[in-house]
């Protein structure tokens, strides 16, 4: 039986008072990938800022390895988590590509330490040669692999991906698909929202689908495109979507 990195149970909430979030239950374990699947507006980010604590539920508990998520707790847990915003531009704030992906792993472990991190990071993404651009220069797909490597960099336990694939080339997203397996065999938890039906074939282990701001394991307009899945290990892993 895998750890249980992160369990929600019940979670609720919305913005200006109409609900987005209904009921939510989730769990990932350690060396596990799971996917929420779901159309643009179905509250995908929503989730994922509410796990890593950055809005408030207006009901219901996250747990991240086995601590309860609330004020307190937070600044450790902080920790914990790696998350890769929708809008990597939400997430920087540095003056180059190199102190970006250094940022968190340096604060808790020192300077060194974070550097040689992000440097070894930035090789396995393919983008050691942008670290000394300053990031709200990068394209979109250079944004995109700039916000994985700041997310990873630390060595979270949990990892959460928003749109990860989103401007990526193909040479691009194989090294991300790579990554997360070197994750995956490392113990990570990792929970990727996105609409990318390819992507959730090839890393997930679970997956679900948002809708009416709840997660379930099927629904009908989720079939169609799954087909590009094929004969993959999709077909083989019965009670998945
Ligand atoms: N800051 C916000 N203020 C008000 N409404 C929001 C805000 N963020 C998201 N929403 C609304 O919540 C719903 C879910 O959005 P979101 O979580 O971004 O979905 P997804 O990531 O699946 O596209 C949408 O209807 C969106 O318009
Ligand atoms: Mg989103």
């Amino acid at each position: 039986m895998r750890r249980e990195v992160l369990r929600a149970s019940g979670l609720e909430f919305g913005y200006n008072g109409e609900p987005v979030i209904r009921g939510v239950e989730l769990s990932v374990g350690e060396g596990e990938v799971v996917a929420i699947y779901g159309p643009t507006g179905s509250g995908k980010t929503t989730i994922l800022l509410l796990l890593a604590g950055l809005l408030r539920p207006w009901r219901g508990e996250v747990y991240i390895m086995g601590e309860r998520l609330d004020e307190r707790t937070l600044p450790q847990i902080r920790r914990l988590i790696g998350i890769s915003f929708q809008n990597p531009d939400d997430m920087f704030f540095n003056d180059t590509v190199l102190d970006e992906i250094a940022y968190t792993s340096a604060r808790i472990y020192g300077a060194d330490v974070g550097l040689k991190a992000a440097r070894e990071i930035a090789e396995k993404l393919g983008i050691s040669h942008i670290l000394n651009k300053p990031p709200y220069k990068l394209s979109g797909g250079q944004k995109r692999l700039v916000a994985l490597a700041a997310a990873v960099a630390h060595q979270p336990k949990l990892l959460l991906l928003d749109e990860p694939s989103t401007y990526l080339d193909e040479e691009s997203t194989e090294r991300v698909i790579k990554l997360l397996n070197e994750l995956k065999s490392r113990g990570t938890a990792v929970l990727v929202a996105t609409h990318d039906a390819e992507l959730i074939c090839r890393v997930a282990d679970k997956s679900y689908v948002l809708t009416g701001g709840r997660l379930i394991n099927s629904a009908p307009s989720f079939r169609q495109p799954l087909c590009i899945c094929g004969e993959g290990r999709w077909s083989q892993a019965p009670g998945r979507v």
